[in-house]
């Protein structure tokens, strides 16, 4: 029986599924883990955290019985980009690792853009402009701000290549996360020793890095004690969360996009070429399939605005929730379906942890513009859904300008189980919003590409054709989208007119953390 794992770290917990090579989920468990934000603008999390949940998700598959530690055939991971985990020469962890939403390297972000020789040079070697959330500033910030922390690292992993690590015993990662790192030279799938020598960093402290369908290790001894699964499983290279869920969403080819709402909103398309934009305004990288490219927006904080929402103001709908047993956003959602599509004239800015695409701002900040006495909760969710949808279509058009067009998104993550929410993203983005057969996106990705590793199939594109089936679809709503539209054009003008604003309050901030 070819089962293959799919293992998911994700920024809020890890999920796990188990299918067969007809695609079916046998099952999946997930458990839950926090995020520290020690100081404004900070956001870390300790690896040991998704080590745990490895062990606590795989031994709550293993222990249904529907298949043996022998029947797999394969593993995959997959896990939150950008992440930097420090270990030293004995692999221990030095500090909890930085993540991809931390927003504490605009000065290192700078030094590289010049140490590159300028931003256009930068994105010549590595497809990418600096962003404060990717993995090489965060490696120059632990150099410049905790030096003797920096003086035992040996080795820079990836969250999902940390758990590769306690699984396998070996230090690997793959090209599509890799690209996340701004040390991969895109266009050619293999680090760049050019940018590494330009910014004083030893080649030794990068891991391996293959193709994503690739076997990178296989279990070792200890691994296989620790998780109940067989010693010398195989397990693939994986991907990224967004290009593995790209997978999972059979955004294999050009033409057809995928719209994750989890806790960042990303939009996600296939692309046969590279290309180049000097500007750089969205993420390039490699593709988890050989051979292709990807090109993506990313909205920080997209199912984390409405997770903000219910945490901040939702306590009634979590209450009730928890009396008639059922989940407090259910609850939330139907209150927003309650007000009129456009909130009205209420507009939500979903900045909350800074934005990058298409703004590259970590001091923006989230809020209620255009509130009055008429407004009351519904209209206040209503305009978070609206926020995040237009902050998606901002992504949405810089990939129209590339010249795709786009008639079908497919939505996933948490977002896309809310009718209500999959309704305003088809009637913002003007394209009709499709639902899949399995929504569990970068974990069915990443087992589907064990699955290719396994040799169940001859490549990502044929497993995908063969697994991959659409359940739902939500058409345009012509009057909601001229709304829309008219929307937009008011939410468009927001950022730039509050941005000098936005800067000043962090300044702010700034100086009474340091007085
Ligand atoms: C992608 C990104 C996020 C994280 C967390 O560039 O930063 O989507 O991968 O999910």
């Amino acid at each position: 029986m070819g089962v293959t794992l799919g293992i998911d770290i994700g920024t809020s917990g890890t999920k796990t599924l188990a299918i067969d090579e007809t695609g079916k989920v046998l099952d999946s468990a997930s458990a839950e883990y926090p995020c520290s934000h020690p100081r404004p603008g900070w956001s870390e999390q300790d690896p040991e955290l998704w080590w745990q949940a490895t062990k606590t998700t795989v031994a709550r598959l293993l222990a249904t019985g529907k298949f043996k530690p022998g029947d797999v055939s394969g593993i995959g991971l997959s896990g939150q980009m950008h992440g930097s985990v420090f270990l030293d020469a004995q692999g221990q962890v030095i500090r909890p690792a930085l993540l991809w939403n931390d927003q504490r390297t605009a000065a290192e972000c700078a030094w590289i853009e010049e140490r590159a020789g300028g931003r256009e040079a930068l994105i010549r070697m590595t497809a990418n402009r600096a962003v404060t959330g990717f993995t090489a500033p965060k490696i120059l910030w632990l150099r410049n701000h905790e030096p003797a922390h920096w003086d035992r690292v040996r080795q820079v992993l990836l969250p999902k290549d940390y758990v590769r690590y306690r699984l396998t015993g070996t230090y690997a990662t793959e090209v599509s996360d890799a690209s996340g790192t701004l040390l991969l030279d895109v266009a050619n799938r293999c680090w760049s020793r050019e940018l590494m020598g330009r910014l004083d960093l030893d080649m030794a402290i990068l891991p391996e890095c293959r193709e994503s369908p690739e076997v990178s290790a296989v279990v070792s001894a200890r691994g296989a004690r620790e998780t109940g699964l067989a010693g010398g499983t195989p397990v693939v290279g994986g991907g990224g969360d967004q290009p593995a869920g790209g997978v999972g969403n059979g955004i294999v080819r050009q033409g057809v996009v995928s719209a994750a709402l989890g806790t960042s909103g990303v939009v996600f398309a296939h692309a046969d070429e590279l290309g180049f934009d000097p500007l750089g305004r969205l993420q390039r990288g490699c593709h988890a399939v050989p051979g292709a490219w990807h090109v993506m927006g990313v909205v920080l904080a997209a199912g984390g605005s409405l997770q903000w929402y219910r945490n901040v103001l939702g306590a009634a709908e979590i209450a009730a929730a928890g009396a008639r047993g059922v989940d407090p956003y259910e609850l939330i959602t139907a209150a927003a379906a309650t007000a009129p599509a456009g909130a009205e004239g209420l507009f939500f800015l979903p900045y909350l942890t800074g934005e990058r695409t298409p703004h590259f701002d970590p001091d923006a900040r989230g809020g209620w513009v255009g509130l009055t006495v008429r407004h009351d909760r519904s209209h206040l969710i209503r305009s978070v859904l609206e926020g995040v949808a237009y902050a998606m279509r901002d992504c949405l058009e810089l990939i129209r300008e590339m010249g795709v067009v786009i008639n079908e998104v497919r939505a996933s993550g948490g977002g896309a189980r809310s009718a209500l929410w999959r309704q305003i993203q088809a009637d913002v983005y003007g394209a009709s919003v499709h639902t899949l057969g399995s929504s569990e996106g970068p974990a069915y990705g990443v087992a589907l590409l064990a699955q290719v590793g396994a040799n169940a199939y001859a490549s990502v594109p044929e497993a995908c054709d063969a697994m991959i089936t659409q359940e739902s679809t939500t058409a345009v709503d012509p009057a909601a989208k001229a709304q829309y539209d008219r929307g937009y054009r008011v939410f468009r003008r927001l950022y730039p007119d509050l941005k000098q604003a936005f800067l000043e309050m962090s300044k702010l901030v700034a100086d009474q953390h340091q007085a």
